[in-house]
């Protein structure tokens, strides 16, 4: 990484140029033309946040402005470093940097410019260090970054450049390290990089690079290299023939296709090879390498056990991750004594947990989950006290949560759902102040949920659904104030909600449906914030947790099918209360919760009119309020939720007419059957174009929302039924689109925040 030049440089002419402490400053050590450079380069900047304060017209760039560095000789401003910066969205590179043509150092990372890269920066040669990564760049690299002689660091990663990369780059001689991970490069690797002598790091990952293997021109002296292939091309022995200097190695979508017998040239400290197609047995050249201390093999069809000689060779070895294989047997009972972070989750994994595990005293993170394997937690697992993260998550655990784990006073996850575990939850998990996610869902726990679990003031995530709880919901459920998703749905929960849910701002998911809550629905619910706030812009709830970056999922009820959600998006705001014997009116604020996006409260007892703030929650896209006792008419306030893609208010005891706006009518009969004094269309009575047509319009219409993927065979049917319906099914049509484009935009987010998820779909 980009060292800035001020650490370099030592303070010591410092001694010879400072003016005497007693005197004043007579002149400005700083060339005024560069000193009004910056200025405008401030400008262009919007310090909002006022962290260029100090850049104050007149005063001295070198000695008091923030971020800058000058030479002690010369006095030219050398370098300009601000750190992670964010500027208006849409401002570009600024040209009056090109005014500052003594730069040696360029840091601009983190700033949010868009734009291409001005050819302007190929006139300041005498940068060696240009850092432009984490912006929002586009077009080509130029090729006349070339001229840049003394470059010995060029940063271009997490941006989005297209074209090749220009071959000029080969004639930096002096180039050390080049990073262009994530970006949207084509083309290859130029040969003219063969000539890069002095260049050790190599990182090149998450482009569209369609090079073939056999036309890439690796620099002979590469430490580091970091690479993603197109297509999952094969990789032979000799792809790595001149890498002999080799220490960290990152390949990602190949095919390796190496002997058995294969002695690398190289001694690796970090292997890293994610989804590259091994399908077969632990490759026996790692065991040549003596000097691992992160392995990372995930998606390689791995098959077999893991080898014993794995802890034998590498003694050092401390971070492996070899999830998303096929690996089975058990999970071995040693290791590396300095083990920090063992993620073995989805494999075939079976066999108990051996208590040896606890000796691993510097255990960080501990993954399990999503394999076969049966017994018990063993108690010995809180001696390893340095457990940040235990996720032992579907497998067949048995036996009880041991009280011990309370001692492992840094975890920040806590997963053990899907298992058969018994017993309570214990009372002294109020102990884990640092816990982020307890997730205990799907097991046999039973008795009376801890109140104590308030003291774990940290938590953004507690699902305890599909287990045997009792008792009431306790009232300092308010106290744990950081509290985002709350989950208890189908226990045995007895009593009404508290009050105290409406301290928590930032709870955007509950979920207490299938319980025996009673009482009425609590006007505080709509206190909270994360739910009232119509915001678009979704981030995915994770924690960082020493290196990995854990995501909770998510089972809930949409539609009326279990959906699975692999993660939790911020604007996934849910409210499900449904069949409890919940009674009394709906507080007629609801509406309130404008972020809403999906609401079931059916299966209750509760009666009053729907409140018209319904028609408020305009991000709504499924709410059901079946069996209850709704009276009154439907409020035509309900039509203008144009998200709605889901409506239950079946078996109720509305009357008088459905509204007759176009999305209303858009439902299908049985969203409003079960009302004896219910009329108007979608319902035969009163409904003037079911006369035209035998089969009713609105299944079809149900049909078409499904096929959202589909706009077509909507526009299709819609010529098909003419002109009856032809105004409907363009309605509808014009809906599909708004939905595709919400979850568009949502996927687009997604992709930005995290670039490695660009091949999932949501
Ligand atoms: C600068 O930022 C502030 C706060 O973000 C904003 O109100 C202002 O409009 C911005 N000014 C310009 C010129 O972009
Ligand atoms: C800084 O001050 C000088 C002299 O007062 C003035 O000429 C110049 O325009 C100012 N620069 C900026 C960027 O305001
Ligand atoms: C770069 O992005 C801007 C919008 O941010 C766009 O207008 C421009 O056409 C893009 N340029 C290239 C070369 O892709
Ligand atoms: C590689 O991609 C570029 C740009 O997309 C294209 O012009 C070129 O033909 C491609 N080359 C190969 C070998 O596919
Ligand atoms: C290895 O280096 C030799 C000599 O420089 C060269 O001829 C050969 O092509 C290189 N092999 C690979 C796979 O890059
Ligand atoms: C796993 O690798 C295969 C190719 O071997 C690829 O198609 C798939 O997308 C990868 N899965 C993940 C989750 O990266
Ligand atoms: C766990 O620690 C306790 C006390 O330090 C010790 O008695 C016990 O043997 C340890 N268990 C394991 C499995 O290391
Ligand atoms: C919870 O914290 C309070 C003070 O922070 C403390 O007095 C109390 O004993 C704690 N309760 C439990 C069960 O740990
Ligand atoms: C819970 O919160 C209330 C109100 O904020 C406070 O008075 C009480 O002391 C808290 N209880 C605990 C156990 O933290
Ligand atoms: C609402 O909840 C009930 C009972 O839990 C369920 O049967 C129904 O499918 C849910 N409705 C929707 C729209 O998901
Ligand atoms: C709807 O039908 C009811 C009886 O079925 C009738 O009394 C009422 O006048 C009709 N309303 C309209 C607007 O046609």
């Amino acid at each position: 990484m980009a060292i800035p030049l001020r650490k370099l440089t030592g303070i010591v002419f410092l001694l010879f140029f400072c003016p005497p402490l007693s005197q004043p400053l007579m002149s400005s050590r700083c060339p005024s033309h560069e000193s009004q450079a910056l200025l405008l380069f401030k400008a262009a900047l919007n310090d909002s946040n006022g962290y260029l304060s100090s850049w104050v017209n007149g005063t001295d760039c070198c000695t008091s402005w923030y971020g800058i560095s000058c030479d002690d000789n010369t006095n030219h401003v050398v370098s300009v470093s601000l750190g992670i910066y964010q500027v208006t969205p849409g401002t570009t590179i600024p040209t009056c940097l090109a005014n500052l043509s003594y730069l040696h150092s360029l840091d601009l990372y983190g700033h949010s410019f868009t734009g291409t890269i001005p050819t302007f920066l190929c006139l300041l040669t005498r940068l060696t260090v240009l850092d432009l990564s984490d912006n929002y760049l586009n077009g080509s690299i130029p090729s006349c970054l070339g001229n840049l002689a003394s470059l010995s660091d060029l940063s271009l990663g997490n941006n989005q450049l297209s074209g090749r990369i220009p071959a000029s780059l080969g004639s930096l001689s002096l180039l050390r390290e080049l990073t262009l991970y994530n970006n949207q490069l084509s083309g290859t690797i130029p040969p003219s990089f063969a000539h890069l002598s002095s260049l050790t790091e190599l990182s090149a990952y998450g482009n569209r690079f369609n090079e073939t293997v056999s036309s890439l021109s690796l620099p002979p002296y590469l430490r580091t290299l970091y690479l993603s292939l197109h297509h999952y091309q094969s990789i032979s022995e000799t792809f790595f023939h001149n890498l002999t200097r080799l220490s960290s190695l990152y390949l990602s979508d190949c095919v390796l296709n190496i002997s058995t017998t294969w002695i690398p040239p190289f001694d690796l400290s970090d292997l890293l090879l994610v989804s590259c197609m091994i399908d077969g047995e632990f490759p026996p050249w790692i065991s040549t390498q003596i000097s691992l201390e992160r392995l990372v093999i995930t998606n390689a069809s791995l098959v077999g056990v893991i080898p014993s000689w794995l802890w034998e060779t590498s003694p050092q070895l401390n971070y492996l991750d070899l999830s998303g294989n096929k690996l089975s047997g058990c999970i071995p009972s040693m290791w590396p004594s300095y083990m920090s972070i063992l993620l073995l989750n989805d494999n075939l994994f079976s066999g108990n947990i051996h208590p040896n595990l606890g000796k691993l005293s510097n255990l960080n993170m501990l993954n399990l989950a999503n394999n076969n394997i049966t017994g018990v937690i063993p108690v010995s697992l809180s001696n390893c006290s340095h457990l940040k993260m235990l996720n032992l998550a579907n497998n067949k655990i048995t036996g009880v949560i041991p009280v011990s784990l309370s001692n492992s006073s840094f975890l920040i996850v806590l997963n053990l759902g899907n298992n058969s575990l018994e017993g309570s939850l214990p009372y002294e998990f109020s102990k884990l102040s640092e816990l982020y996610s307890l997730v205990v869902h799907s097991n046999n726990l039973n008795g009376s949920f801890p109140s104590s679990i308030a003291n774990c003031s940290k938590l953004q995530v507690l699902d305890i659904g599909n287990n045997l709880f009792e008792g009431q919901i306790p009232t300092l459920i308010g106290n744990i104030s950081e509290l985002k998703v709350l989950i208890m749905k189908e226990n045995k929960f007895t009593g009404s909600i508290p009050l105290e849910i409406g301290q928590l701002k930032h709870l955007q998911i509950l979920l207490l449906s299938s319980n025996h809550i009673s009482g009425s629905i609590p006007h505080t619910i709509v206190f909270s914030q994360a739910m009232a706030n119509e915001s678009q812009n979704g981030f995915v709830l994770s924690t960082y947790i020493s290196g990995p970056v854990y995501q909770d999922g998510l089972d809930m009820i949409l539609k009326g099918t279990y959906q699975h959600y692999q993660y939790i998006l911020s604007t996934l705001t849910s409210i499900d209360l449904s069949s409890n014997e919940l009674e009394g009116k709906v507080p007629s604020n609801f509406g309130d919760l404008k972020g809403l996006r999906l609401l079931n409260l059916s299966m209750n007892n509760l009666n009053g009119t729907i409140p018209k703030s319904f028609g408020e929650m305009h991000q709504l896209d499924s709410l059901d309020l079946s069996r209850n006792h709704f009276s009154g008419q439907i409020p035509t306030e309900l039509d203008s939720l144009s998200f709605l893609g889901s409506l239950d208010l079946s078996n109720n005891h509305l009357s008088g007419s459905i509204p007759q706006g176009k999305h209303m009518i858009g439902f299908g009969e049985s969203s409003y059957s079960g009302n004896p004094n219910l009329w108007g269309c979608p319902l035969p009575r009163n409904c003037s174009w079911r006369q035209f047509v035998p089969s009713p319009p609105p299944i079809y219409i149900n049909k078409i929302k499904k096929s959202t993927k589909y706009p077509w065979y909507a526009i299709s049917l819609g010529l098909s039924f003419g002109m009856a319906f032809g105004g409907i099914i363009s309605l509808i049509v014009i809906k599909i689109s708004w939905r595709n484009e919400y979850f568009n935009k949502v996927d687009a987010i997604l992709k930005f925040l995290f670039p490695w998820m660009k091949n999932l779909t949501l």
